[in-house]
């Protein structure tokens, strides 16, 4: 494949040319970009002597001294030439420009204009690593799809020990040939997904709802899509922006979740329903704003329609239906009664009265309790790396029911 090997202005550019020769050791044509920064620590000639090709160096690399460097390069070719863009060392400043889309020099431009699946290996000093800054942009980064390559932990040229240090090329190279492999890993695919709260109306003004926001059920539409999957989201009332190549259908209540639900499962291959469905809602709302009495007021509230029973009756065998269980004790039990309850293949079940994890936070801790009888627990993780975990599963479990012919 191709392969553009981005380099950044830290002490840890020299360990990138080791990663050049293991990607080119993997059979794979690289093109190396560097930013100025890098061609402190380490000259082009040791890239173009490893790949076998010029580095690029400026947006507008006329003025560039040294022969290895190219001429200037249409950054618009060079994303489209290019199966994958790898940066490292991705240095607290390139992280932070890739996340707010900054365009200073020609690896920030390439990176804007890059279809592609990116895999970022950063490293720092440990506090920059910590600060939130960077934190909150390698967030960013994740959810937009990026696989990150975790730093490793050690001796860093500052002197300080801790986080921050540059994983090893091995790990990354390794990292490189997993994202190759799993992008096309779900191209065909159909997938429909639910996400974020329902609101169900007390009156024109007042509704019940709760605390979904929304962002697990985006991490799973936007790693199905990255993945080549044709998605549509399903969206109770949140506040994220729509995933990229995602067909998105803002709904409101349980009813017209279903309705949608339904509209849209022929031809679906994977239904993943991670909304958080109201389960009672007011089966006749007041036309008018209730008035505020001193009277105490007391609501008789009906049951919303379940879609996932329901799901779980009208599904075909071919298709496979993974449910979610939001518990707050009991987690297997419940998740493995719902299993069983609803004619799941998968329900992923989390806690939902834990501060980290569940309702609004960024990462979640599941456990995936599976048709054919395993429990697989997921540790704590990004929303989109257990996303992509939940798909490496669904994946897996589809060929063992096929296998078992048990569907
Ligand atoms: O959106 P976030 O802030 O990221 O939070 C993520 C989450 C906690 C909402 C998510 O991980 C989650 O747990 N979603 C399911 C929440 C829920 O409604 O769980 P439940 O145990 O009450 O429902 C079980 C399953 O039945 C769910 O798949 C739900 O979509 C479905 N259901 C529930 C009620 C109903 N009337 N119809 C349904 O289809």
């Amino acid at each position: 494949m191709k392969v553009v090997l981005g380099v950044g202005g830290g002490i840890a550019a020299y360990k990138a040319a080791e990663l050049a020769r293991a990607l080119v050791q993997n059979g794979h044509a690289v093109q190396v970009v560097m930013t100025a920064g890098a061609r402190e620590f380490v000259r082009p000639l040791t890239f173009a002597a490893l790949t076998g090709r010029k580095v690029i160096g400026d947006l507008f690399s006329s003025a560039t001294p040294d022969a290895t460097l190219s001429s200037a390069v249409e950054h618009i070719a060079v994303a489209q030439e290019n199966d994958l863009l790898i940066v490292a060392p991705a240095t607290a400043d390139l992280l932070a420009r890739f996340a707010h889309g900054l365009a200073s020099d020609f690896l920030t431009t390439l990176y804007l204009a890059f279809p592609g699946p990116v895999v970022l290996a950063p490293a720092m000093n440990t506090n920059m690593w910590t600060h939130p800054a960077t934190q909150a942009n390698l967030e960013a980064l994740r959810r937009r799809g990026h696989r990150v390559v975790e730093p490793g932990e050690g001796f860093l040229a500052c002197g300080m020990t801790g986080p921050g240090r540059l994983a090893e090329p091995a790990e990354i190279a390794a990292a490189v040939e997993a994202e190759l492999h799993r992008r096309r890993d779900l191209e065909g695919e159909t997938v429909l997904i639910t996400a974020g709260p329902t609101q169900e109306p007390l009156d024109p003004v007042r509704y019940i709802s709760n605390r979904s926001s929304g962002k697990m059920g985006y991490a799973l539409a936007e790693a199905a899509a990255a993945r080549g999957a044709r998605v549509t989201l399903i969206s109770g009332p949140v506040h994220l922006p729509p995933p990229r190549g995602v067909k998105v259908i803002p709904v409101r209540t349980a009813a017209e979740m279903r309705d949608q639900v339904f509209a849209h499962l022929q031809g679906t291959d994977i239904i993943i329903k991670a909304a958080a469905v109201a389960d009672f809602h007011l089966s006749k709302v007041p036309q008018q704003k209730v008035k505020k009495t001193a009277a105490r007021i007391s609501l008789e509230l009906d049951p919303t329609p379940d879609i996932l029973s329901e799901l779980g009756r009208k599904k075909d065998s071919r298709q496979l239906l993974v449910g979610f269980a939001a518990e707050t004790e009991n987690l297997p039990q419940e998740a493995r009664r719902k299993l069983e309850a609803k004619n799941c293949d998968m329900i992923v079940g989390n806690l939902v009265n834990r501060e980290d994890v569940g309702f609004e936070s960024d990462q979640n801790e599941v456990i995936l309790a599976l048709r054919t009888g395993e429990t697989i627990p997921l540790a704590r993780a990004s929303k989109r790396e257990v996303a992509d975990r939940i798909f490496d599963e669904i994946l897996k479990l589809r060929l063992a029911i096929y296998a078992t012919d048990e569907h």
